[in-house]
């Protein structure tokens, strides 16, 4: 989706995927800044790793705790620093800043994919990652009213559920399944990639059809086995492709100062992943 996009936006850039083994990363972070490339975008184990190793935090890194995004930026004429991909011949120093795109991508994509509206929402979050963190912090600063978090692991459910009483005191957050219906299930975990998976949600204590949507941030596959029963049990369903397409256009957003056009990546996102 980055290289169509590239493409027609006219630059002469290329969205390459490397692994790096997470002792790596603050080497892989060194040279690329050495190398000047424009930016990085960090999938997982690294977005918790690279917060102390990015030169400057944005505010979206700080508020939600992950960095899936680096600009690299150095001085314009003036002094002011900017991305380094604005900037026709960089010259000096480079720094590195770090962002999160994830969680306003995860709002833009429950709104335009289920029409959800977070504000006032009552939610049941299952998992208690990276990816539950930052869409439970961000769900929770839209104004949700509540938020229950169900993860296998409990106890870092009840850290997180601790942690939004004492950043958003106005929501409820509580650890376990709801006492009744919800507007929205929203599976942060990693069940569900696989085939033989077991289901993330317990249907015995929380039945499908008390939620009105499940959104699953899994999008490969297309319809998990917690989609497909939602589906069934005649919930509204989306995958995780529209949280995937709007982080990535944002990081591209950041780091070329143009608007990334969406449609043709979503576009591109479908052909790559579908088929
Ligand atoms: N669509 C997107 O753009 C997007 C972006 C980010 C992430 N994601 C997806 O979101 C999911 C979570 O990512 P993450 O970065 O948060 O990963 P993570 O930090 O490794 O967290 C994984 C979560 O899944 C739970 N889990 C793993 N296996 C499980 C199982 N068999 N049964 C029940 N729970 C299980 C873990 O529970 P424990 O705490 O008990 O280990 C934990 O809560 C992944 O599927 C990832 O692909 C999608």
């Amino acid at each position: 989706m980055h290289n169509a996009a590239i493409a027609a936006l006219g630059l002469d850039w290329r969205y390459l995927a490397c692994e790096v083994a997470p002792d790596d990363l603050p080497a892989a972070i060194a040279g690329a800044r050495a190398m000047h490339f424009v930016g990085l975008n960090l999938t997982v184990p690294h977005k918790l790793l690279a917060l102390p190793l990015v030169d400057v935090l944005d505010p979206s890194a700080e508020a939600w705790g992950a960095v899936n995004t680096v600009v690299f930026e150095a001085q314009d004429a003036s002094g002011e620093w900017r991305p380094i991909g604005q900037i026709d011949h960089p010259r000096g120093p480079v720094r590195s800043r770090g962002y999160n795109t994830d969680a306003d991508a995860i709002v833009l994509s429950l709104r335009e994919d289920l029409a959800i509206e977070p504000r006032g929402a009552r939610i049941l979050l299952l998992g208690a990652g990276g990816a539950a963190r930052a869409a439970a912090l961000r769900l929770a600063d839209e104004g949700v009213s509540e938020l229950w978090l169900v993860n296998r692991t409990e106890s870092k459910a009840a850290a997180l559920a601790d942690e939004i009483t004492s950043r958003y005191p106005a929501v409820h957050a509580a650890v376990g399944y709801p006492d009744s219906s919800i507007e929205i299930i929203l599976n942060a975990t990693s069940a569900g990639l696989h085939p033989t998976d077991p289901l993330p949600i317990d249907l015995e204590a929380f039945p499908l059809n008390r939620a009105d949507g499940v959104y699953d941030m899994i999008y490969r596959p297309a319809e998990t086995a917690l989609l497909s029963a939602a589906r069934l049990a005649g919930c509204r369903v989306a995958n995780g492709l529209g949280m995937l397409l709007h982080q990535g256009a944002a990081a591209l957003d950041l780091w070329s100062g143009q608007t990334a056009p969406r449609d043709l990546m979503r576009a591109a996102l479908e052909k790559e992943i579908y088929g």
